[in-house]
């Protein structure tokens, strides 16, 4: 571990015992009853979760666990058959994604969706909400929307140059490999400004050589003040990067604490791990790729 990742490390997040449904002394994300079933399968079913804000939390649990229909229904992306959330106070319940996104809150897909035929550059634009040259009044106005496009691409090109993918602007989504499609997905994120950031599987797919650079990407999300609630296999990422771990299973949550306490409770152990526990899960969830990235 790295004295980045380790002096890092936010503690204080609850109040009392960390335990499914536990309080937080500043939540971001209040959960309730939130129920989502496809036919007779119960995707989803928390009854109460709290997200800490200015922390990385991980999600976590077996395949089928429900995490992603939770980042679903949280981002409006799908609705819930019955629940209410908040995120900074604002109830979110029947918001669609869009209008999410505006309010700060944004996520990223297990399967990127970088538009593989446009370029890097319009990948990044596309991400850029609000634009005042898509109100009636403005549009009519070239000299604004101009000025305004011309602002898009130099904070286009500025996160384009955090994430080490500036020189490939004008090459297709589709040529950059899989960990460059991830790091595109988190820069295209950050372009409306976000407060929360959710990625769903960061590390899937992503080639080792990348990993470092990803924790570390992560990692500067919550030193810029940005709250992260991440969805991952790859223990090695949790242990190394999460302030606060959340065990999801058979759509419920079965655990919650930091990470050192919560892997080891017999709960998730059963859940989750199993025998596992030690091994490196990159094989599992593609991160160590059987197919070599482009390139490589
Ligand atoms: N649109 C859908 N229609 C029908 N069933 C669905 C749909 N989306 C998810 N499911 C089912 O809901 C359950 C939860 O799926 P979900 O994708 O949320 O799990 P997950 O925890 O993200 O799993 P993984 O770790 O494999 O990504 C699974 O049994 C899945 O098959
Ligand atoms: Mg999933």
């Amino acid at each position: 571990m790295s004295n980045n990742e380790k002096s890092h490390r936010t503690g204080g997040l609850h109040i009392g015992e960390p335990a499914p449904g536990c309080a937080k002394t500043d939540p971001m994300l209040i959960i309730d009853h939130v129920k989502k079933s496809f036919g007779g399968l119960t995707a989803v079913d928390v009854e109460h979760l709290e997200i800490p804000k200015n922390a990385i939390t991980a999600l976590i649990g077996p395949n089928g666990a429900g995490k992603t229909t939770l980042f679903n229904l949280l981002t409006g992306f799908d609705s819930p058959d019955t629940g209410t959330w908040s995120f900074e106070g604002t109830s979110l319940a029947g918001i669609p994604a869009f209008k999410v996104a505006q309010l700060g809150q944004v996520r990223t897909f297990q399967l990127t969706k970088a538009l593989s035929l446009l370029t890097v550059l319009e990948n990044m634009k596309l991400g850029a909400t609000g634009q005042r040259g898509e109100g009636i009044l403005s549009s009519l106005i070239p000299a604004l929307w101009r000025k305004q496009d011309a602002e898009i691409e130099i904070k286009a090109m500025e996160l384009l140059a955090r994430f080490k993918l500036d020189t490939k602007k004008d090459d297709f989504a589709a040529s950059l490999s899989g960990g460059q499609r991830k790091l595109l997905e988190m820069a295209r994120a950050l372009m409306t400004d976000p407060v929360l950031v959710m990625l769903d599987e960061p590390m899937a797919g992503v080639n080792p050589a990348l990993t470092q650079s990803l924790l570390d990407h992560v990692i500067n999300l919550k030193k810029d003040g940005m709250t992260v609630l991440f969805v991952e296999h790859d223990m090695h990422m949790v242990r190394h990067i999460a302030d606060w771990v959340v065990v999801m299973a058979e759509g419920k949550v079965v655990a919650e604490g930091p990470p050192e306490t919560v892997m080891k409770e017999q709960a998730v152990i059963d859940a989750y791990l199993g025998s596992h526990q030690d091994t490196d899960l990159g094989v599992v969830t593609g991160r160590i790729n059987i197919i070599p990235e482009e390139g490589k």
